[in-house]
């Protein structure tokens, strides 16, 4: 038996494998693909105060090895999701993070407060990275100062475990994991979609409303690799992997590099039960290597050597 639990603090995770936000609705969809309560956890669709239609069509365009989203975070609303998601997503057997959004740092704290009081959700995601907002989202996860506030905000009215979801259109990604750690982050997860764009050249317009939008896919994962890398040698705090995830091998590399877990975000769009698959494979890989635990691989490249000063 291959042990592949991980916790943040006294949070257990029954695998590494968890489902990025915005990828994988409430869970519920995907009921037919795969058993939700297989994973690590499931990261819930980002999650405001207010309603939110999201931003206008087209908001979503395929790019080579990736495509890019301008959703806008388009959601019902906090009292919605209390209503009538929440006590679907309580059955899971598996940990359920919502993932948190707001204009404002008084709108994070506010769902913050609401989401402590639900039992059945040990965690959330704030979400300082979200680039298809014109207020909140990425203008927190670019600006250190930023980031130090809202996480101190949310820190000092969420008793449960806190991830902080940072931004990779920033220079130094270090120094924003430092700072969510300096101001009671749990836990860093990283990268949401890097800023792009594309033009439709027979009609000579932006492919997505908003003009940019967020880049994820297959295109993104050397560079997420590099942060998650980066960001895990400087923290103590345990380290979510994420970005253009599509199979077992590339989510052994995000713990080689340093990742305590990982979460699976475009790839469930091309195959539905991927990140179930990916649990399994993790799995086979360890065995056949002759590891019993994952914590044996995690950043053992640093424990190498890399050739590099
Ligand atoms: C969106 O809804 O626009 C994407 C969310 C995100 O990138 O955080």
């Amino acid at each position: 038996m291959v042990n592949l639990g991980f916790s943040i603090g006294d949070l257990r995770f029954k695998n590494p494998v968890l489902t990025a936000s915005g990828t994988f609705g409430y869970g519920s969809e995907f009921d037919d693909f795969l058993d939700v309560s297989l994973l690590g956890g499931i990261i819930l669709k980002g999650t405001t105060l207010e309603p939110r239609e999201g931003n206008a069509y087209p908001r979503m365009a395929e790019t080579p090895s990736g495509m890019l989203n301008s959703v806008g975070l388009q959601n019902k609303g906090i009292e919605f999701f209390e209503k009538n998601i929440y006590p679907r997503v309580s059955s899971y057997n598996t940990n359920v993070i919502v993932n948190i959004n707001g204009n404002h740092i008084d709108d994070y704290v506010g769902l913050a407060e609401r989401i402590s009081r639900l039992d059945k959700i040990p965690a959330i995601e704030l979400n300082i990275s979200c680039p298809n907002v014109k207020m909140g989202g990425m203008a927190f996860g670019t600006n250190l100062g930023a980031t130090r506030d809202v996480t101190r905000a949310v820190r000092a009215v969420y008793p449960k475990k806190l991830i902080v979801k940072l931004s990779p259109n920033v220079t130094d990604i270090v120094s924003f994991a430092q700072a969510a750690e300096e101001e009671g982050a749990d836990s860093i997860s990283l990268i949401n979609t890097l800023l792009g764009m594309a033009i439709d050249t027979g009609s000579m317009k932006p492919a997505l409303s908003t003009i940019t939008g967020g880049l994820s896919g297959p295109a993104v994962k050397p560079v997420a690799l590099r942060m998650v890398w980066q960001v895990a040698r400087s923290v103590r705090i345990p380290v979510i992997g994420i970005g253009g995830i599509m199979n077992t091998r590339d989510a052994v590399e995000f713990f080689l590099a340093g990742a305590s877990a990982v979460q699976i975000g475009t790839a469930s769009f091309i195959d539905p039960g991927v990140s179930l698959k990916i649990v399994g494979g993790i799995s086979d890989y360890l065995s056949s290597k002759g590891f019993s635990d994952i914590k044996e691989i995690i950043g053992i490249i640093n424990r190498q050597g890399t050739g590099k000063s």
